[in-house]
């Protein structure tokens, strides 16, 4: 693997946000509440990290000029906050969601919030990439049976500068798969990982 571990400490979680972040974060929650309480099918792939140590994250690297350059993709979006935060700190983003009613709340909670985020229906397992198939078969949260989505959003992989996606227990390993198959060398990818925490790599 050419990927590398970027180092991230724990006291991002003391780094305080402004009060349009915690807004943007109160909003999604609401959303996500009322359509959890609204929606009688369980999605079972569908549970949510941690907004505020996301949104201190995406803080940190931006604060420690880490990216080379400005495009966001969130990976298996869910309500799509990751994508959200990122446009809220001026980066092109977009978040790719394989649940239709999903990839539908979030560009609706996008078009409420006047974000420039957008949000596609779709798969971010690109096709086509040897061994990824046969690396899925052991992934039981990721859905690798549908066709990717990159040629409607209009750019690929590897036009993406971070990536954000909080993979399920023990499934990290196959987003950095995903990611070191198919991103630019000098691409981030921010994953959460439950009491861990955040986890940064970079490609190259
Ligand atoms: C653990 S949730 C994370 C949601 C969001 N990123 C967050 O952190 O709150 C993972 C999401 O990935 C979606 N998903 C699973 N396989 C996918 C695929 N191949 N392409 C796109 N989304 C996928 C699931 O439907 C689910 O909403």
């Amino acid at each position: 693997m050419s990927i590398q571990s970027i180092a991230v400490p724990d006291s991002i979680n003391k780094i305080p946000l402004s009060a349009e972040t915690e807004a943007l974060i109160d909003t999604a929650n609401e959303a996500i509440e009322a359509f959890l309480l609204a929606d009688t099918r369980v999605i079972e792939n569908f549970v949510t990290c941690d907004f505020y140590l996301l949104a201190q994250a995406i803080h940190w690297i931006e604060e420690n000029h880490l990216l080379t350059g400005r495009r966001f993709c969130e990976l298996g979006s869910g309500f799509g906050v990751g994508a959200l935060l990122a446009a809220d700190n001026g980066m092109e983003s977009v978040g790719i969601e394989i649940e239709p009613v999903l990839t539908d709340q979030s560009n609706d909670l996008a078009e409420h919030l006047g974000s420039s985020a957008k949000f596609y229906c779709g798969s971010f397992v690109p096709r086509g990439v040897t061994g990824l198939l046969e690396l899925g078969s052991d992934i039981k949260h990721v859905d690798t049976t549908e066709d990717d989505v990159f040629d409607e959003i209009g750019y690929e992989m590897s036009d993406y500068d971070l990536f954000f996606a909080f993979p399920w227990p023990g499934e990290h390993i196959f987003f950095e798969a995903v990611f070191d198959a198919c991103a630019s060398d000098g691409a981030m990818l921010l994953t959460y990982q439950g009491r861990e925490g955040m986890k940064l790599v970079r490609k190259g």
